[in-house]
């Protein structure tokens, strides 16, 4: 993320809501560091750290209630506490292939 700053490349965080999976864990540190902002929900809480992080956040929804609520994330700060806390969170999780270990053939472009 510093080399992309550094050369005013944005970054796209992909995924950003873990294709809904993280998102039904119910006794993890989410489920209690949301309560420290009120009506908000954990999908909040994850998309308005991608967007404090300056990250571009393309979050996937086909349902109009989380659509809406998905854009409430523009409005309102986590605190700067949490903020590291949540920066801390890496557990190496990937939803999808790893793009720090795929192997890419130069045949593929
Ligand atoms: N990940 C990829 O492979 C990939 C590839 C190319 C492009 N993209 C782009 O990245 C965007 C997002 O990727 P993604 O769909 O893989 O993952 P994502 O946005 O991390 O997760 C989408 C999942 O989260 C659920 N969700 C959305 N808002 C929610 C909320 N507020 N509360 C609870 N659940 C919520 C959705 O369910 P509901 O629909 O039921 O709300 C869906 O199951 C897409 O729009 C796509 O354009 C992704």
């Amino acid at each position: 993320m510093n080399y992309c700053k550094s050369k005013n490349i944005l970054i796209e965080s992909y995924a950003p809501l873990t294709k809904g999976q993280k998102l039904k864990k119910k006794n993890n540190a989410l489920n209690e560091m949301v309560k420290h902002y009120k009506d908000k929900t954990i999908a909040q809480l994850l998309l308005r750290w991608n967007v404090q992080r300056g990250n571009i956040v393309l979050a996937k929804s086909k349902n109009n209630d989380r659509i809406s609520q998905n854009f409430d994330t523009l409005n309102w700060k986590i605190n700067a506490a949490d903020l590291e806390i949540l920066n801390g969170f890496d557990a190496n999780y990937h939803c999808t292939w790893n793009p720090t270990t795929q192997k890419v053939r130069a045949n593929d472009w």
